[in-house]
């Protein structure tokens, strides 16, 4: 019984500096594994004398019970505490600052052409588009604008080769619309356009809608009342509109619309050189002979069509002085909008 007495003593010394699972492991084994000390002790019951061996054998138990019980308890210790270290070095450090995102955003003159697409498309027009290195007789003399035409001084254009140019409007448009499609028409044509010219309000590259509209029955009130409506949705209601009279080869009558200035109001300014109006944008009724190019016949159909440019129509909205900061690609001008 006093080996046992030690035996457990022995256990409790070395359970006292262990350090970790394995050396714990190690104890376990050499006390109740299968040749541990304690193990031998149970082993050698038989050779004791029968009234000791209840005792003993209680004894063997009790001890055999205590020392699982306290490894058990160490090994759970152990393992907190390894949890713990872990817990601490493979801690993530979620006070640092992370990386600022730089979200994109669409262009301005994009805004724009949305905006004015939706406002034709919830009245009704389609969308049409053609190419931007077009046919010299899309880009003039269908529209009534022969070789020598002086109208043509008009543009200043691009030429990739005699016949081939970079359109410096998106008029051309219609007439390939006319030449695919018939009458009723209601279409609207966005795009790029070039011109060779360059200042504050001209870039080589700049974008053009188009519209055009035609039926049996269209007068220049339909084209009047559209436009008006147009130019209130943009601009707001109450902004005044005017139409004057003006030249286009490939309308007539034609006229320019101007709006009410909107840097003095009407009053006159450097912006409106005093006149108290904005150009906004040039319409006509379609020219009989643009019909017969296109192989619509005059008598029959009436029609009426309209250009605008889209950095101006931006310009004016967001009281922009300079055009080329839309190609400037300066993201303190680009953030503001
Ligand atoms: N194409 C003309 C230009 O670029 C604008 C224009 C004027 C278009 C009158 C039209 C129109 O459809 O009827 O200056």
């Amino acid at each position: 019984m006093d080996d046992l007495h030690s035996l457990r003593k022995a256990f409790l010394d070395e359970i006292a500096v262990v350090t970790g699972l394995d050396g714990l492991q190690q104890i376990k084994s050499r006390y109740t594994g299968k040749k541990g000390l304690l193990t031998e002790k149970l082993k050698a019951l038989s050779s004791i004398s029968h009234e000791e061996r209840r005792d003993y054998g209680k004894l063997v138990n009790e001890i055999k019970d205590f020392i699982e019980h306290t490894v058990k308890e160490k090994e759970l210790a152990f393992k907190k505490i390894e949890k713990e270290n872990r817990l601490q070095t493979e801690k993530i450090d979620i006070t640092l600052t992370g990386k600022q995102f730089c979200f994109g955003a669409k262009h301005p003159i994009s805004q724009v052409l949305s905006e004015i697409k939706d406002i034709f498309v919830s009245m009704g027009f389609g969308i049409e588009e053609g190419p931007e290195v077009e046919l010299d007789y899309y880009n003039f003399e269908a529209l009534n604008l022969p070789k020598d035409h002086p109208a043509r001084d008009m543009q200043d254009t691009f030429y990739v080769s005699d016949d081939v140019v970079l359109r410096t409007h998106t008029s051309p448009v219609q007439v390939r619309v006319m030449e695919r499609k018939k009458p009723p028409l209601k279409i609207i044509a966005p795009g790029k356009v070039y011109r060779c010219d360059s200042d504050v309000s001209h870039t080589a590259m700049f974008h053009q809608v188009e519209g055009l509209m035609v039926d049996t029955d269209i007068s220049f009130s339909h084209l009047k009342g559209l436009l008006e409506l147009f130019i209130h949705s943009f601009f707001g209601k109450d902004t005044p509109v005017r139409f004057r009279p003006s030249y286009f080869p490939f309308t007539e009558p034609s006229a320019e619309v101007d709006i009410g200035c909107i840097f003095c109001l009407g009053k006159g300014c450097r912006v409106c050189k005093t006149t108290g109006w904005l150009e906004v944008m040039g319409c006509g009724m379609v020219n009989p002979r643009v019909f017969e190019m296109s192989g619509y016949r005059p008598d029959e159909y009436t029609g009426f069509a309209f250009g605008m440019g889209v950095e101006r129509m931006t310009m004016l909205r967001y009281s922009i002085d300079d055009i080329r900061l839309f190609y400037e690609n300066d993201l303190r001008f680009l953030k503001q909008f």
